[in-house]
C-alpha cells in the first residue's frame, strides 16, 4: 500500500486568481473522500492578506467529511491556535531549504521558523496528545531565488524538525527542476532518517514528477504528496507549476501493482466542478485519458 496525501484543496487551490467559494472548496474535499483519499491537506491557517485563497480554513474544518484524516499548513503560533480552535488534529509546519525561500513565503529566516515551530508544536502536543505533525521543508532541491540547494542543507533542516518533534518531515520539489539523480542524491544524504518518516512533494512544471516518485518506489518510500488535476503552485515560488497530479500517480501506482484504493474514474471526475470554476482544462494526461474512456 502506498500512502498518498492529496493536497490539492490546500496546494491546489491557494495559487489560483479566482478564490473558490467555502462550499466549493468543501465539494471537492467530499468527492476526492469519495473518490478514496482518506488523507487530505484541507487549507492553511496563514495570514488572509498573504493567501486570500485560504481564508476561511477554520469553517473549512468545522464541515469536513466524517473518517477523513484532515491536515492543515500552519506557519506560526497563531496558526496554530487557529488549528486548535478548528478541532484540528494533524498540522504540517512549513519552512524551507533556503533563507530566501523562507524569508519570501514566511518572512522569517530558517532558524526563527524553527524556533516559533517549537512552540506551536509544544502547543498543539499540549491539547492534542494523539495528533500528529508534519515537517515540511520547502526548495530541498532548487530555490526560485538563489538556485540549487545543497542536499545536506536540506536534510540538515529535516533534522531540526524532527528533533523538535514532527512525526515524519517531507521534502519538497517547490519548483519542479528535480531529476531522478537529484532524488537519489538527497534521499542519500537523509537515509539515516527512516523511510516512514520520509515524505516527498513533487511539483510536475518539468514533467519530472512521475520518473522522481518512481525513483523513490524503488528506494523503499511509500508516502507521496498529489494533487488531483494538477492543480497548484506557491504563491511565493515564482515559476512553480502545479503538483504531480493525483490521477497520474495513481495510475502509476496501480499498474505497477501497489494498492492505493483510489477509484480514477471518481478521481477523474472529482476536480471538474472547480476546473469549470476556474476556467481551466484538466491538464494530468491520466485524468484525460480516463474522461475520454481510455483508461
Ligand atoms: P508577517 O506579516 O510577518 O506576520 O507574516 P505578522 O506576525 O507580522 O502579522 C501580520 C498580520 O498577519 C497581523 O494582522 C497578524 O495578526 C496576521 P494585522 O495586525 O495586520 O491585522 N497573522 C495571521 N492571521 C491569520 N493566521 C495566521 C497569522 N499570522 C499572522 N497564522 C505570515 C507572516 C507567516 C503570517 C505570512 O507570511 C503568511 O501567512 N505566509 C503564508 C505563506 C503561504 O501560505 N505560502 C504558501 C504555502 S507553502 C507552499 O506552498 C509550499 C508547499 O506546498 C511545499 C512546497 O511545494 O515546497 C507546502
Ligand atoms: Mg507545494
Amino acid at each position: 500500500m502506498v500512502r498518498i496525501i492529496e493536497v490539492g484543496p490546500r496546494d491546489g487551490l491557494q495559487n489560483e486568481r479566482e478564490t473558490i467559494s467555502l462550499s466549493a472548496r468543501l465539494d471537492l474535499i467530499f468527492a476526492l473522500a469519495e473518490a478514496g483519499l482518506a488523507e487530505q491537506e484541507f487549507g492553511s491557517f496563514v495570514s488572509p492578506k498573504a493567501v486570500p485563497q485560504m481564508a476561511g480554513t477554520d469553517e473549512v474544518a468545522a464541515g469536513l467529511p466524517t473518517g477523513l484524516t484532515g491536515w492543515a499548513l500552519v506557519p506560526n503560533v497563531k496558526g496554530m491556535e487557529r488549528a486548535l480552535a478548528s478541532g484540528c488534529r494533524n498540522a504540517a509546519l512549513f519552512t524551507a531549504a533556503s533563507e530566501d525561500f523562507v524569508q519570501a513565503n514566511i518572512r522569517m529566516s530558517i532558524a526563527e521558523s524553527l524556533e516559533v515551530f517549537a512552540e506551536a508544536a509544544g502547543l498543539f502536543r499540549s491539547r492534542v496528545p494523539e495528533g500528529r505533525l508534519r515537517g515540511i521543508v520547502s526548495t530541498a532541491f532548487e530555490c526560485p531565488f538563489v538556485g540549487r540547494v545543497d542536499p545536506e542543507a536540506a536534510v540538515a533542516v529535516a533534522h531540526e524538525l524532527l528533533e523538535l518533534g514532527v512525526d515524519e518531515v517531507v521534502l519538497a520539489d517547490t519548483i519542479g527542476t528535480a531529476g531522478p539523480s537529484e532524488v537519489k542524491r538527497l534521499a542519500a544524504a537523509a537515509s539515516d532518517i527512516p523511510k516512514e518518516k520520509l515524505a516527498w512533494h513533487f511539483h510536475d512544471t518539468r514533467g519530472t514528477a512521475v520518473a522522481n516518485v518512481w525513483t523513490c518506489l524503488e528506494l523503499g518510500y511509500r508516502s507521496f504528496d498529489s494533487a488531483a488535476g494538477g492543480l497548484g503552485g506557491c504563491p511565493f515560488a515564482p515559476g512553480a507549476g502545479g503538483n504531480l497530479a493525483t490521477e497520474d500517480l495513481v495510475y502509476l501506482l496501480e499498474r505497477e501493482g501497489f494498492r492505493t484504493g483510489v477509484d480514477l474514474e471518481l478521481l477523474a471526475r472529482a476536480t471538474l466542478p472547480v476546473l469549470d470554476l476556474l476556467g481551466r482544462e484538466p491538464e494530468s494526461k491520466v485524468q484525460r485519458a480516463v474522461l475520454a474512456g481510455r483508461s
